[in-house]
């Protein structure tokens, strides 16, 4: 099985996220998911094959399904005005033509469930991102309602939670409660959705631009990757029982793995093992088929 770790079009300006490659067409962008993995801040140097396709393909799924403005144009690169010599079938399949726009600097993450950094936060305080929950909840409990629960996007290192109120400074309330409304919106339907097909989408992170020139807080964009496990949390329905971890289909078994090594965090992490990288395929793949109930080939 083939990995594909980086790519590259002749010519055409390319900025390497952790995970996506993102190449500039002026007005377009072509964001190429490889099968890069990235676990604490770090892109681990063992890929996972399929993952790029696998990703690409639940956005594109969501994408269709979204009713609010965002940046999909086509899925297909050829869209583009490509230069000879572009390798097009290392594309086909992973690859997004977008609306280019101004990243507002902010992940948008919602929860829907106390976990992760949630629950940590909640233990020590009753309290996740300046919202006060009810007390009594455990781990993994449903929240009365969802929740919005920014955090910063740093270009480098750690994004750091913020307050609802420091978004506000940010970038105004107008826009601010905006890109909150939209984000609890999308989070709400898609959740729904994802019951019914036997996943709970515990939580998730969306970005959110503006148009390259000029806009306000009306014209926002949903942008970049939406609800993958990448970006969000699922866990299997018919295995849910709060009080305890839940098992799921995002990166924690990879984060999982990589804690159990002498790994401290502040060099470059060890290869995957093999077993690693096979398990971590099949949940991608799990996760794919449950939501869209088509066969991943
Ligand atoms: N429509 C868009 N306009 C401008 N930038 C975008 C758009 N969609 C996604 N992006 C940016 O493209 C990058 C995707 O690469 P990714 O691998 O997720 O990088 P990162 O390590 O920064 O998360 C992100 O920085 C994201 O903000
Ligand atoms: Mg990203």
């Amino acid at each position: 099985m083939s990995v594909l770790l980086t790519t590259e079009i002749p010519g055409i300006p390319r900025h390497q996220g952790k995970v996506r490659d993102v190449f500039d067409f002026g007005d377009r962008l072509l964001i190429v998911a490889s099968d890069r993995i990235s676990a604490f801040d770090w892109i681990l140097p063992t890929g996972i094959p399929d993952k790029g396709r696998l990703l690409t393909q639940m956005s594109l799924f969501w994408f269709e399904r979204i009713e609010r403005t965002h940046h999909l144009i086509s899925a297909d690169p050829r869209d583009l005005p490509l230069p000879a010599g572009t390798d097009v079938e290392a594309l086909l399949g992973r690859s997004m033509v977008v609306k280019k726009t101004r990243v507002i600097p902010i992940e948008c993450v919602v929860r829907g469930f106390l976990a992760g950094s949630g629950w940590k936060d909640y233990q020590a305080t009753g309290i996740v991102s300046g919202v006060k929950l009810p007390a009594g909840l455990q781990e993994s409990s449903r929240l009365p309602a969802p929740i919005f629960t920014p955090s910063t996007k740093a270009s480098e290192g750690h994004d750091e939670p913020i307050s609802y109120e420091e978004v506000v400074q940010e970038i105004g309330d107008e826009t601010a409660a905006a890109i909150r409304d939209a984000s609890l919106e999308v989070y709400s339907r898609a959740a729904q959705y994802a019951e019914e097909r036997g996943l709970i989408l515990a939580d998730t992170k969306f970005e959110f631009g503006l148009p390259v020139h000029g806009g306000s807080a009306s014209d926002i964009i949903l942008i970049d990757e939406v609800l993958t496990p990448d970006s969000s949390r699922y866990w299997p329905l018919d295995d849910y029982e709060p009080g305890r971890t839940q098992q799921s289909f995002d990166k924690q078994y990879v984060r999982n793995w990589l804690l159990s090594t002498d790994w401290d965090r502040n060099s470059p992490p060890p290869a995957l093992p093999e077993d690693v990288v096979r398990n971590t395929r099949a949940k991608y793949i799990e996760a794919y088929e449950k939501l869209t109930g088509s066969r991943f080939v």
